[in-house]
């Protein structure tokens, strides 16, 4: 089997997806910088493994190094070559996801997130390897008022790091039609991707204080916050707060492989695909089932909205659901069961 490069391959989603990944046969590298995942999760994924009784020798590698850094990025594919094990695919995780911090520090984002993969697929182009895997967010598109979203709605991100998205997708888009039989781009859209694998042995980890809902309740339910604020409770929804398409992070990481095995089976092939679950779930429902699943008990109360928010977020996931041999299985008790089992 030949190889896979997994950039920001030790994140949260990307983590998640070597564990499917090995977990399956493949063979993988890893090219993460660490800027928000640290080593212990390389030890973890080898654990996990070992415990699996899973053979990894030669199978799972782990480079320290940001994409932006040509020349480690040809040499990874260079001594791949050289030893016969040549990289045939890529799955690009790798990139800033704060929409705050793109607000304040936008050249970082750009900087990262954009050049970061221009560097990227020109080495891969080089190299002869044209199947890529984008992690791209729903954030492209425009907000619509309680209508879910198809890949054919409008586009129109809000926030320098849903452009850095849209831009990145541009650049595949454009790259494919330069050489139409030779590429094979899949851009994954995720919705709310949450929770962990269930062994409990991985979760989400990210560096300093996260924005996020997840990463915030599992904060609240160390008791390393003491309440938690509900972002608006006047949204034009059932109960007045934000709907989500909350999506269980295995089940992304599984997304993933079927989208891999499309491409390959189907090449060439540019085609972008939501990935979420189809059903909403608002934030106060997905609280109050974080704390009934969990048997843990929490004050939380209602600030004003968050700048950006957007009331109603909610994947059509038909395309992927008739495409990929894929189908989310797992529910919001799942999602919040899991999430805190890497805490106990
Ligand atoms: P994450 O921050 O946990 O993982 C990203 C990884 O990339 C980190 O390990 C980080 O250290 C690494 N990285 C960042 N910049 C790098 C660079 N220049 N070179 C090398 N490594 C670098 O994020 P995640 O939640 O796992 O998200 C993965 C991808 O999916 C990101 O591109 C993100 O924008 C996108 N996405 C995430 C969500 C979400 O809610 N988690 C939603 C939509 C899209
Ligand atoms: C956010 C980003 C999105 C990005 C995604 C992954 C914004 C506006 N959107 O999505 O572009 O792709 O993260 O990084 O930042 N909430 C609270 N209290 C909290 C935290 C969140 O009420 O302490 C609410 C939010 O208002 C939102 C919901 O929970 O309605 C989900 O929030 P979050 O987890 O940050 O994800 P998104 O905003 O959907």
């Amino acid at each position: 089997m030949k190889r896979i490069l997994a950039t920001g391959g030790l994140g949260f989603v990307g983590s998640h997806t070597c564990l499917s990944l090995l977990y399956q046969g493949y063979k993988i590298i890893v090219i993460d910088s660490l800027i928000n995942s640290s080593f212990e999760i390389y030890q973890k994924l080898k654990k996990i493994n070992e415990v699996l009784n899973l053979e990894l020798n030669n199978k799972f590698t782990f480079i320290k190094g940001d994409i932006r850094n040509s020349a480690l990025i040809e040499n990874i594919f260079q001594e791949a070559s050289m030893k016969d094990q040549p990289i045939n695919s890529v799955i690009h995780f790798a990139g800033l996801k704060s929409v705050n911090q793109s607000i304040l520090n936008p050249l970082q984002y750009w900087d990262s997130n954009v050049i970061g993969t221009i560097n990227l697929l020109k080495t891969m182009r080089n190299n002869q390897c044209f199947n890529i895997v984008f992690s791209s967010s729903a954030t492209v598109y425009k907000p619509k008022l309680n209508r879910m979203l198809d890949e054919n709605s409008d586009l129109g991100p809000m926030n320098p790091y849903g452009m850095t998205k849209l831009t990145n997708e541009k650049i595949l888009e454009d790259i494919f039609k330069s050489d139409p039989n030779k590429w094979s781009i899949s851009l994954l859209r995720y919705f709310n991707p949450v929770g962990a694998h269930s062994s409990g042995s991985l979760g989400e980890l990210p560096i300093g204080m996260p924005n996020n809902l997840f990463p915030i309740l599992m904060k609240v339910a160390l008791g390393e916050l003491d309440f938690l604020s509900i972002y608006g409770k006047d949204w034009p929804t059932k109960d007045g707060t934000c709907i989500r398409d909350f999506i269980h992070v295995m089940d992304l990481a599984e997304a993933h492989i079927a989208a891999l095995k499309f491409l390959i089976d189907n090449r060439p092939q540019n085609i972008a695909l939501n990935i979420g679950t189809g059903k909403g779930t608002s934030v106060l429902e997905i609280i109050k089932t974080f704390q009934e699943v969990n048997g843990i008990c929490f004050p939380y109360h209602f600030v004003k909205r968050r700048m950006g928010d957007q009331p109603f977020l909610v994947a059509d996931n038909k395309l992927a659901l008739s495409l990929l041999d894929w189908i989310p299985t797992r529910n919001i008790v799942d999602m919040c069961a899991d999430s805190v089992k890497n805490l106990i």
